[in-house]
């Protein structure tokens, strides 16, 4: 009976929001997707992060200090969170299928606000560009115009990083004189002019407007003076640098990407295990961090043109990125620091909030719908995914956002691919290729533990073996939040006990960890 009041309360609440909503002017939209960010943030308590202007965003905003993508690579994740379904649903785990071809004519987020009278534009990196979004970025679905991709990303990975000796190469670290680039910019910043040159001269309808970051995705290449806010002699190591001695194989990524890069091959790290020096550990902290504050620079220029009294704003990443914890860098792993992200919702006319719920990308696309209240609140896929094209695998953020007891999700859920058991340069241990797959890596974050289980994946029809266990790892969090010692072998009753549940769950997967299902839970 508890539990149905309380459905029916919140219900009601939700309904109410939607009148105060409908008599007015539908709100605009702004969608910042920042690549690659993890929430090394002033506002998410990092006290070396040089944010204001994504602080300041915060102080009127919802932060949601629990935010999990469901695969740390950028094409799945990306198509996951705009299309609100999960890898698995979409099976992609790489770069090179799109999944209106292979799956199902899936709606998107903006397609979703294009059908529902609003004018949609991407700008810079939304969805990742080539064959998982067709070559087009989802057009024509996605959106009213032409995605704008800043035209100074062609030279991205060119020979234009100083070295030492004055010599220029493909590094890493790439601090640079923007007058002296190619076409006299950089792409964020160009991006940013686009995007204040769309705000300026569209006023009238409602706009669904993306802006993707390119930085700090590698290489770091910035404007120099954004070093000067993060000091070398303030760098400090992170404290579990190394690899921690009970970490299964399987779960290692070996930074590859990192590793080919020009500054860092004249290292001549031992492959796959490293160490990376320490110098060199700190310099490429400082430039994440300077990247970073570049990154909120360029933000703090749009924000300051838009009008918060009407506009919906979405701060997020498609991933994290490890920063030498556990001895490893990129993202390409299961981990804390690779599956955070920072998530923020500033709500026109809503109070600022931190919300702890745990939180998934795929609960972004309920979460717009409910709040610019466009029309009835999404359905839940069905198993079959591809009966229904306009569904979620997420949940709506709405009730957790209006409610404080409303504890919200019971788990997150994320996954990672990888060839086998061991790190190998071919294939690539850190993005395999559909055809190279052969382990699925899949992890149940709950408050207080991680569980990952490496079983034997088919590739062909996309299901894991949950009897070929290939390796486990289990995390506490409460004592251990940086995941550095795996309990999965401890000979411990009640771990034992708890690491059997944590693999029920994980088993039977999100659809019993949504809220609505923790509500009906609590009240037997
Ligand atoms: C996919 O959906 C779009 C938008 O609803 C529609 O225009 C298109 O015809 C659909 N394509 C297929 C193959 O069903
Ligand atoms: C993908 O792009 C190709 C080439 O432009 C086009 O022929 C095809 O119809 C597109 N796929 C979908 C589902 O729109
Ligand atoms: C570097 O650290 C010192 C001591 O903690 C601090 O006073 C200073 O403001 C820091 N410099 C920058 C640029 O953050
Ligand atoms: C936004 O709303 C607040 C109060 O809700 C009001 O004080 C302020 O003037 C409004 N700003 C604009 C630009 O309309
Ligand atoms: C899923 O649904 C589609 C469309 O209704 C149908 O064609 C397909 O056979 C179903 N697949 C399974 C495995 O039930
Ligand atoms: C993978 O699935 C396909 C299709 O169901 C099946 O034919 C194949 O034997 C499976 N492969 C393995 C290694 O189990
Ligand atoms: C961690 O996981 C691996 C693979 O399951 C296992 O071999 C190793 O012993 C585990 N370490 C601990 C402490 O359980």
């Amino acid at each position: 009976m508890r539990f149905c009041f309380a459905y029916w309360f919140l219900n009601g609440l939700i309904l109410m929001l939607n009148t105060v909503y409908s008599s007015s002017i539908k709100p605009n939209i702004l969608f910042v997707v920042i690549d690659d960010l993890k929430p090394i943030l002033g506002c998410y308590g990092d006290s070396k992060a040089y944010t204001p202007n994504i602080d300041n965003l915060a102080s009127k905003s919802f932060v949601f200090t629990n935010t999990y993508a469901q695969q740390a690579l950028c094409a799945p994740s990306r198509n996951s969170f705009l299309t609100s379904r999960r890898p698995n649903s979409l099976h992609l785990f790489d770069f090179n299928s799109y999944w209106r071809e292979t799956v199902g004519n899936f709606t998107t987020i903006p397609q979703y606000f294009k059908e529902h009278g609003y004018h949609t534009y991407s700008i810079g990196k939304i969805f990742h560009p080539g064959i998982s979004s067709n070559f087009s970025d989802d057009q024509p679905y996605s959106w009213s115009q032409k995605p704008f991709h800043p035209k100074s990303i062609e030279y991205e990975n060119s020979r234009l990083c100083i070295n030492n000796d004055g010599s220029l190469g493909q590094n890493l670290i790439c601090p640079v004189a923007v007058e002296y680039q190619p076409l006299g910019t950089l792409p964020d910043i160009e991006s940013t002019k686009e995007a204040i040159h769309f705000l300026k001269k569209n006023k009238q309808e409602p706009f669904f407007l993306a802006v993707g970051f390119h930085k700090p995705h590698i290489p770091f290449r910035i404007p120099q003076q954004f070093l000067d806010f993060h000091p070398l002699s303030n760098v400090s190591l992170p404290q579990n640098r190394f690899r921690p001695s009970l970490l299964p194989t399987v779960s290692w990524n070996p930074w590859i990407d990192i590793r080919k890069r020009e500054d860092i091959k004249k290292l001549n790290i031992a492959f796959p295990y490293g160490p990376m020096p320490d110098e060199t550990i700190k310099k490429i902290i400082q430039a994440y961090y300077a990247s970073v504050t570049y990154t909120d620079h360029l933000l703090g220029r749009l924000l300051s043109i838009i009008d918060l009294n009407n506009t919906i704003v979405v701060l997020t990443s498609d991933h994290g990125w490890s920063l030498g914890e556990h001895g490893e860098f990129a993202k390409y792993s299961n981990f804390e620091e690779a599956t955070r992200v920072p998530l923020i919702i500033h709500v026109p006319h809503m109070t600022q909030k931190r919300v702890h719920s745990l939180v998934e990308l795929v609960d972004l696309f309920p979460t717009l719908v409910d709040l610019a209240d466009v029309s009835k609140p999404l359905k839940i896929c069905p198993r079959n995914v591809t009966q229904l094209d306009t569904c979620t695998e997420g949940t709506s953020l709405l009730p957790v956002m209006k409610n404080d007891k409303i504890k919200g999700k019971t788990a997150v859920f994320t996954q990672y691919p990888r060839p086998g058991v061991y790190s190998t340069w071919y294939p690539d241990s850190d993005k395999p290729s559909l055809n190279e797959i052969r382990i699925m890596g899949y992890s149940i974050k709950t408050k207080r533990y991680r569980y990952c289980e490496w079983v034997q994946f088919n590739r062909t029809n996309f299901k894991p073996d949950w009897n070929k266990v290939v390796a486990r790892e289990l995390y506490y969090h409460i004592i251990d939040p940086k995941e550095d010692l795996n309990l999965s072998d401890r000979s411990d009753g009640q771990l034992k006990h708890i690491m059997g549940r944590l693999r029920q769950k994980l088993l039977k997967g999100w659809r019993h960890c949504r809220m609505d299902s923790l509500t009906k839970k609590t009240k037997n």
